[in-house]
């Protein structure tokens, strides 16, 4: 079988890209958390990609507890989104929509001076069902459109039918879904790295 890998190689002039990884489902077997490995595999080489565990262990977003201080488990989210350049969100969707711990993890995120303000943002989503979560993503993308992140335009990657896809090891195997990701990504990292000079910028600007 041919692999389809669409690495690029990087020059010694090309910056690394990092990217926070968060993951919308908990579950070991989860084919989301299989998409996010899939992800790992596939980047480009001038890519990294550090995926945040945990997100079960932020409190439920309170205003009083923001108050008191961060907890530390969301001072840690807020320190990896600080240290990344883009976020890269792999969801499943629950009830035609977002699940809750990832909603909660970007509520926390999106408060004081918000790390998720001009950050480019991919998101992928993989489900059982054909429409592979394209009801979760048109959530996602209307959240974080209005705390000002910059959502990588079309086309969206909706994994249907995501258990077909992936083989006893929960490794991605089908091809033509593996070449949708590899670009996906070279996309993320592209649009990273046009992004870059505005955000700088906005940052010496503000
Ligand atoms: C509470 C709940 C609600 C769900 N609602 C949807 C839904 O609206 N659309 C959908 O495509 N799948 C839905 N599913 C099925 C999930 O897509 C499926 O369980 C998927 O495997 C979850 O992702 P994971 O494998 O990454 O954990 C739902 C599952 C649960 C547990």
């Amino acid at each position: 079988m041919t692999v389809v890998t669409y690495q690029t190689k990087p020059t010694s002039n090309q910056p690394v890209v990092r990217v926070l990884g968060l993951t919308g489902s908990l579950r070991s077997q989860s084919v989301n958390r299989a998409l996010m490995s899939a992800a790992h595999e596939l980047k480009p080489d001038d890519m990294q990609i550090m995926d945040h565990a945990g997100l079960d262990q932020l409190p439920y977003f309170n205003e009083d507890v923001e108050t008191e201080g961060d907890p530390t488990t969301v001072q840690a989210l807020k320190s990896a989104l600080h240290s990344v350049d883009a976020l890269l969100i792999v969801t499943p969707e629950y009830n035609s929509g977002v699940p809750a711990v990832l909603k909660n993890a970007i509520d926390w995120a999106s408060r004081g001076a918000s790390l998720l303000k001009e950050m480019p943002v991919a998101l992928m989503s993989a489900s059982p069902s054909p429409m592979g979560g394209q009801r979760a993503q048109l959530q996602f993308r209307q959240t974080l459109t209005g705390i000002g992140a910059h959502v990588l335009p079309a086309p969206d990657i909706l994994i249907g039918s995501a258990p077909q896809r992936f083989d006893a090891d929960l490794r991605l195997s089908d091809e033509p879904t593996r070449k949708l990701v590899a670009r996906h990504l070279v996309r993320l990292r592209d649009w990273t790295l046009a992004l870059g000079a505005l955000r700088l910028h906005l940052k010496e600007a503000a």
